[in-house]
């Protein structure tokens, strides 16, 4: 494979507000952050890991070194992607010098390019703290996965007034701040429209319509590799766990019958010189 000629830096994504929409999709792995590095350009080392990979019902219980663990996996197989790590839950929310601390080991350990916190107006200080000492803080405003304590509780935001003047104070906040860019997670298109317009930084939806500056998606959603739930926004490209499945009963019954393996996959001895025993 050839090498992509350059990485796409903080300031690029920044871009021009109108410009081409960006594309973004998560990655956790080396081989997956490999498949998606010309694609995209930026790939998400999010929290989701915790459901999507490990199996839990939020994404409440994933911890730091975990998530540096990811981090370091896709940073180092992403050539020309950013790459933006989630801070994950109770590291940042409740004090700023452990927010920056933290933020300091995932961007050290994991050599990815970004963080990413959720939060609105509260964590608006933190931000600024963690984005003074030179650390790109993408926000995550709108459904904020790390407030939902059960499976089932994701819900759609910005069915009321109250609560649509809460989030778009929440998304000024955080881009008064220094954020780079903001996702916005689930919310109802007027809502989406008005924030993208409102804030002087790219807005990336998931769940949040068109009306955005670029789109995230959970990528073993979209490949049909996460099929415990699918949540009204996500469009399926692939049906990835089907074919794996598919693969898995093939080769069960190759093992079976004995058709696998054959003699391709077969190691014979080597001929041995003439003379020799
Ligand atoms: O953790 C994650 O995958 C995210 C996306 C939903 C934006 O935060």
């Amino acid at each position: 494979m050839t090498a992509p000629s350059h990485k796409h830096a903080v300031t690029e994504l920044l871009g021009p507000k109108g410009g081409a929409p960006i594309v973004g999709l998560t990655a956790y792995t080396a081989p997956v952050a490999s498949r998606l590095d010309r694609h995209v350009d930026f790939m998400l080392v999010g929290d989701s890991v915790a459901m999507v990979i490990y199996g839990m019902e939020t994404t409440r219980t994933i911890d730091l070194e975990t998530m540096i663990r990811h981090g370091k996996a896709v940073a180092q197989n992403a050539h020309q992607a950013m790459v933006v790590v989630d801070m994950p839950f109770g590291t940042y929310e409740d004090d700023a010098d452990v927010a920056l601390a933290n933020a300091r080991r995932v961007m050290t350990e994991t050599g990815g390019d970004a963080v990413k916190m959720e939060g609105g107006s509260g964590l608006a200080a933190t931000v600024a703290r963690v984005v003074a000492d030179g650390i790109p803080v993408m926000g995550h405003v709108g459904l904020m996965p790390q407030q939902v304590r059960a499976a089932g509780q994701f819900k759609s935001k910005g069915h009321t007034q109250a609560e649509s003047r809460r989030i778009l104070q929440d998304a000024l906040a955080i881009a008064a701040a220094g954020a780079f860019a903001i996702v916005v997670e689930g919310v109802v298109e007027p809502l989406a429209r008005e924030i993208t317009a409102a804030c002087p930084v790219p807005i990336i939806g998931i769940g949040a319509s068109v009306a955005c500056d670029g789109q995230i998606l959970v990528t073993e959603d979209m490949s049909g590799m996460f099929t415990t739930f699918r949540p009204k926004f996500v469009k399926r490209y692939a049906e990835l766990g089907d074919d794996l499945e598919r693969a898995v009963a093939a080769y069960a019954d190759d093992v079976r019958e004995r058709r696998f393996p054959g003699p391709e996959h077969t190691f014979k001895p080597r001929k041995k010189p003439a003379g020799q025993t």
